[in-house]
């Protein structure tokens, strides 16, 4: 783990209010694996205090992507970063996918800002694994494309493709998917995260998932990103040190 100032080296908006920056931190990007996250101080003063968690979006050479919309205070300031700007970033946090399991293709399922790590996943599997990926919003704008491979879109509005939860869209494909050996890799809202797991549940499919919560220390020292664990009642992991990353069926959604 690093605390490092590094230089935002490029800005895009590759859809309307999303924001991608690109900065050079050599020592994370060296390092970090996808599901993990950042944790960024936004200014350069003591407001906010705390830092805001980002998951790694995508790696390339010396430089790490991240992927956000403004939500409050912490994103309007870093929506405001150009380039030439250096963030203090805390990272590689967390543990990431396990993108090595035995399977045979990847389901990515994306709701909204949920698919901010999968670039970096979609990256990695290219080459090694087939990928079906399932992204969702609430309109058009919600569903992010950027980084993904191979893509069906669902929106509840059903300005994209498929009209429904992506949730819905992926039902539609069950037999496809119980034709071959699957893994699937989901983040997005808890809503969403919950209706993954029943019908996980229900297929028995393997899955993982990222999740998120309000974050202080983003390292297992506050306590205070806590989410219950189904192995044993009464005992809780924690979201920052355990996770973001879990088997699907290890945690309480
Ligand atoms: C491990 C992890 C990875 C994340 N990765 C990304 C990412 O790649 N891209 C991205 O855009 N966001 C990501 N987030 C969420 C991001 O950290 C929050 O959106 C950000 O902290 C909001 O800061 P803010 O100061 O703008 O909003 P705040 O002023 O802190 O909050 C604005 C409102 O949003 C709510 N809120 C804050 N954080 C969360 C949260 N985590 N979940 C649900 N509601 C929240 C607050 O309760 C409040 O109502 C991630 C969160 C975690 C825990
Ligand atoms: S954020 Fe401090 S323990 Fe998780």
């Amino acid at each position: 783990m690093f605390i490092v100032k590094s230089r935002i080296v490029e800005k895009k908006e590759p859809q309307n209010k999303i924001y991608l920056l690109k900065i050079h931190s050599p020592e994370i990007a060296s390092i970090i694996q996808p599901g993990q996250f950042l944790n960024i101080h936004v200014s350069d003063d003591s407001y906010p205090l705390l830092r805001r968690p980002f998951s790694v979006c995508d790696v390339e050479g010396e430089n790490i992507y991240i992927m956000f919309n403004i939500l409050g205070e912490g994103t309007r300031i870093l929506a405001k970063k150009n380039v030439g700007n250096s963030l203090d970033i805390l990272g590689p946090l967390g543990v990431g996918f396990n993108l090595d399991d035995d399977y045979e293709t990847a389901v990515i399922v994306a709701g909204g800002l949920g698919a901010a790590p999968f670039p970096y996943v979609t990256r990695l599997l290219r080459n090694k694994k087939k990928i079906l990926s399932f992204i969702g919003g609430k309109t058009e704008l919600d569903v992010i494309t950027y980084g993904m491979h191979n893509y069906k879109t669902a929106s509840d509005d059903g300005s994209v493709e498929f009209k429904g939860t992506v949730i819905d869209l992926l039902k539609t494909q069950l037999q496809h998917l119980q034709n071959q050996k699957i893994k699937i890799f989901g983040c997005g809202p808890t809503a969403m995260l919950r209706s993954l797991k029943q019908f996980c549940m229900e297929k028995e499919f393997n899955c993982e998932v990222s999740t998120e919560c309000a974050m202080a220390c983003g390292f297992g020292i506050c306590q205070g990103c806590p989410i219950e664990s189904t192995k044993n009642k009464d005992k809780y992991l924690l979201v920052c040190k355990n996770g973001p990353v879990f088997n699907i069926k290890d945690v309480i959604l």
